[in-house]
């Protein structure tokens, strides 16, 4: 195989200084989409993006707006039998704090040991980047690509995408494919190659527990009036059962239990649950009973406490009882489980268990459907093979805990069978400081890529999107 590709793989090679130098440059732009101040920062990113889309070759290149962050399309339809492949990558990234934890600051990026370490070197500048590269190689060796191809890159994946999803919805003819191309997921722990055939969808919302107009001293009102974060702590604590069940009526209601297929697949891949344990430092791992650990994190539903605040912060001793109290819950949803049906449980849960004394407020923060590809599906096959060709080894099936809420809407609102096609080192601190990204995964994701094209061309797939159904598991 590698034969047919010497000419683009000795494109690459000669151009491997200048790729990494501007790559570089766009990790150097904050492109934090939850910061509103970080505005221009995302039009310049998106800027970028576009120049180096036109650079490439591509055509109808636009930077175009949305009511959140601009979204960033260019396309190539010139291979008029072969199949139209709408790819997708985000350009936005995470806050970057603690800051000083970070042994550089997080927009400078540095080069060691054959890592990149930047915020968003891995999530998600680096799928951009090789997209980028991949789609350039073709256009400046062949002039030509083996099929045609949609770029949309957002600025708002960190955020929950929903401007996007509009965006999506109100340009279907523009988006119109045979498969969405999601570039937003990792390997297997260890590095191993890997294909994300599942994610779990989200719905994320805030708890607020108001109590007394005002602080109170805890001496002359102790035990007079309900505490507002003793009764949250309860609330709190009531969301999850002794086995770790989440403890919500209905919750599990919507699930689909995996079969024993599924479960049999997965317990057949090669996780070291100790070095797992031990590289996210915690004393044991823990979660919902019977169930493995990559089990519970890629195939049950789960609630988190995100973040929990009110009172006295400071040092020292401060006495009061807090006039108000909060937190922030995630679910990680798996199929069926609808989020807005999930808000709604979740609501009349918090509101049951509260205690009386206090009031409490539920409100919705944001969604995203959790999605699952068609495993057997031809262009799976496809990026399968051609994963092994580059990397030497088969790639291995996973599924993932995280989100990309957009994949959900490529999925049942276009109709088009998605493949997760991602490269980032799972120990990549995504979200985390020091965030960095393995440079073999770099450069070998772009021949992955550049091969895709070429294998998608073969592959038994034009037409298959506009009939629609072929997503389903
Ligand atoms: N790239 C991640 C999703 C991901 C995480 C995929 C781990 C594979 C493995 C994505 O950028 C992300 O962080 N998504 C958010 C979505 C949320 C803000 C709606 C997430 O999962 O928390
Ligand atoms: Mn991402
Ligand atoms: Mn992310």
């Amino acid at each position: 195989m590698s034969e047919t590709f010497s000419d683009l793989d000795a494109h690459l090679e000669a151009g491997a200084a200048a790729r990494l130098a501007d790559f570089v440059a766009l990790l150097s732009i904050p492109s934090i989409s939850a910061l509103p101040e970080h505005r221009p920062d995302l039009e310049a990113t998106a800027a970028f993006i576009a120049e180096r889309m036109r650079h490439a070759g591509l055509e109808h290149v636009e930077v175009a707006p949305t009511d959140g962050p601009p979204v960033v399309y260019g396309d190539w339809l010139r291979a008029p039998r072969a199949p139209t492949v709408l790819v997708y990558a985000h350009y936005d990234v995470q806050p970057v704090d603690p800051l000083d934890l970070w042994v550089k600051p997080p927009f400078e990026p540095r080069v060691e040991e054959g890592r990149v370490y930047a915020r968003g070197a891995a999530d998600d500048k680096s799928h951009v980047a090789m997209h980028l590269a991949a789609v350039e190689a073709w256009l400046s060796v062949r002039q030509a690509l083996p099929i045609n191809l949609r770029f949309l890159f957002e600025g708002e994946e960190e955020s929950g995408s929903e401007n996007l999803e509009r965006w999506v919805e109100a340009h279907r003819e523009q988006l119109a494919a045979d498969l969405a191309v999601v570039s937003d997921t990792e390997f297997l722990d260890g590095n191993l190659p890997a294909i994300t055939s599942s994610l779990r969808g989200m719905m994320y919302a805030q708890v607020d527990v108001r109590g007394p107009d005002l602080d109170l001293h805890s001496g002359g009102f102790g035990g007079v009036v309900r505490n507002p974060a003793d009764a949250l702590a309860r609330i709190l604590a009531s969301l999850h059962d002794e086995e770790g069940r989440v403890a919500i009526a209905g919750f599990y209601d919507a699930v689909q239990e995996p079969g024993t297929r599924i479960r049999e697949e997965v317990a057949r891949l090669p996780f070291d649950e100790e070095a797992y344990r031990q590289r996210i430092g915690v004393p044991e791992l823990a979660g919902e009973a019977g169930w493995s650990p990559l089990e519970r994190r890629g195939l049950r539903p789960t609630c988190d406490v995100n973040g929990l605040w009110g009172g006295f912060q400071g040092e020292g001793a401060k006495t009061i009882i807090p006039a108000h109290v909060h937190a922030k819950v995630s679910c990680r949803l798996v199929p069926d489980q609808d989020p807005e049906r999930i808000f709604e449980l979740f609501r009349r849960h918090v509101i049951d268990h509260a205690p009386s004394g206090v009031e409490v407020e539920v409100h919705l923060i944001n969604t995203g459907r959790p999605s699952v590809t068609a495993t057997h599906h031809p262009a799976v096959e496809a990026a399968a093979g051609v994963i092994e060709a580059v990397f030497g080894q088969r790639p291995y099936l996973i599924f993932e805990g995280g989100s990309v809420p957009v994949t959900a809407v490529f999925d049942k609102t276009l109709g088009l069978p998605v493949v997760l096609l991602g490269f980032m080192n799972p120990d990549c601190q995504a979200h985390a400081p020091n965030e960095s990204l393995v440079l073999d995964n770099f450069e070998q994701g772009i021949r992955v890529i550049c091969r895709y094209w070429e294998a998608l061309a073969e592959a038994p797939l034009a037409g298959q999107g506009a009939s629609g159904s072929a997503s389903a598991a």
